[in-house]
């Protein structure tokens, strides 16, 4: 449905303004993000759309097209744990920013899977804040937007994620990758190769439970940082690569993931640009094998899945997002993409393509 449509047959009235984000998908550069490494997502095809207006109250009210309930919240309302957080969480940002003050009436409408590591949440919260911006008239910039996005997840979710996902669901359009150096926000979009056919692959199993392993994760490179006194752990010089040694065992292995992902990721940005398919598939295949064994962030449903998708014919496939479930990105000839992953679900039953 359009989601001006269905703005007014939920609130009766045309909507002020419409937004939207699309999905992102991570090619590579895992947990790299908030270790001052560089990443590489590329933007879906699948949006989430918004429609919104002021309403004359103190309430946030929340339609989407996915459920069959209107949710009612007063603004400010704290977090209380259910996808309406980043909703509410967004426009308190944006009454915070002078965009958008008192009650809103929204509309949502959405094919970004959540709980799939797709990115469905940095896409609502960043539509938000499109919407808000222009609602308030206000000059900003895609990354002052996607700043604003982390920070949603950071201070009101509790999510201590970096900023990937919003940088790449702000900049980034489908077809097209973005080439991020989050250590200081420079990027490049790359048109992704015409002949290149990337299919991304949900496992069956959400992801929505993982954000404790991921916080977990985020706090072992925190410890290996200030053990380190390192900002960038992904970028450490000769004497702290000697000292990683002294450092217990999973801090090492996930020092040894972030270091070597941020490396594998800068080759991976030249392959794309030069169009080397194979040279990028060899570094996808590297990054799986990092993240699941140096980062231990994969499970043996996804694991199967990788497995299974390079012996029928796949030139690369990986665990993409934060890990713990949720979706494979795979690499092929565009030409054999959909044989291939036709093949790939009739294998895997609760398998499906995003
Ligand atoms: C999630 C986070 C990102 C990033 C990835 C892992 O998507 O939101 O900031 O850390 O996991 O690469």
């Amino acid at each position: 449905m359009n989601p001006v449509e269905g703005f007014k047959e939920t609130f009766g009235t045309s909507p002020l303004i419409a937004a939207s984000a699309p999905g992102r998908v991570n090619l590579i550069g895992e947990h790299t993000d908030y270790n001052g490494g560089a990443v590489l997502p590329a933007a879906l095809q699948r949006r989430v759309q918004v429609a919104l207006s002021r309403n004359d109250t103190n309430q946030i009210v929340i339609k989407s097209s996915r459920f069959n309930d209107t949710v009612e919240r007063p603004v400010g309302d704290p977090k209380r744990g259910d996808w309406t957080d980043y909703a509410v969480g967004a426009l308190d940002k944006a009454a915070a920013l002078g965009w958008l003050a008192g009650g809103v009436n929204l509309f949502i409408e959405s094919d970004v899977p959540d709980g799939a590591g797709v990115s469905s949440s940095a896409a609502l919260i960043t539509a938000i804040l499109r919407a808000a911006a222009r609602i308030g008239e206000v000059t900003t910039t895609p990354v002052a937007i996607a700043q604003y996005a982390r920070a949603v997840e950071n201070d009101y979710i509790g999510m201590p994620c970096g900023i990937m996902d919003q940088m790449a669901v702000g900049l980034a359009d489908y077809g097209k990758a973005l080439a991020l150096d989050t250590s200081d926000l420079s990027y490049k979009v790359i048109e992704i190769p015409s002949d290149w056919g990337f299919a991304v692959i949900h496992s069956g199993v959400r992801r929505e439970l993982a954000d404790g392993r991921y916080k977990a994760r985020f706090e072992e490179c925190q410890q290996a940082s200030e053990i380190l006194k390192t900002n960038e752990l992904c970028r450490l010089d000769q004497t702290q690569i000697e000292a990683l040694a002294r450092l217990p065992e999973n801090l090492c292995k996930r020092t040894r993931h972030v270091m070597t992902e941020h490396k594998r990721t800068l080759a991976a940005i030249d392959a794309m640009k030069v169009g080397d398919l194979d040279a990028f598939a060899a570094l996808m295949n590297e990054s799986h094998r990092s993240y699941s064994q140096d980062f231990e962030a994969s499970t043996p449903v996804i694991d199967d899945l990788v497995n299974d998708a390079l012996s029928i014919g796949a030139k690369a496939a990986r665990l993409t997002g934060g890990g713990f479930g949720g979706c494979i990105v795979t690499l092929i000839e565009r030409d054999r993409l959909d044989a291939f992953v036709a093949e790939l679900l009739d294998r895997h039953e609760n398998a499906w393509r995003v």
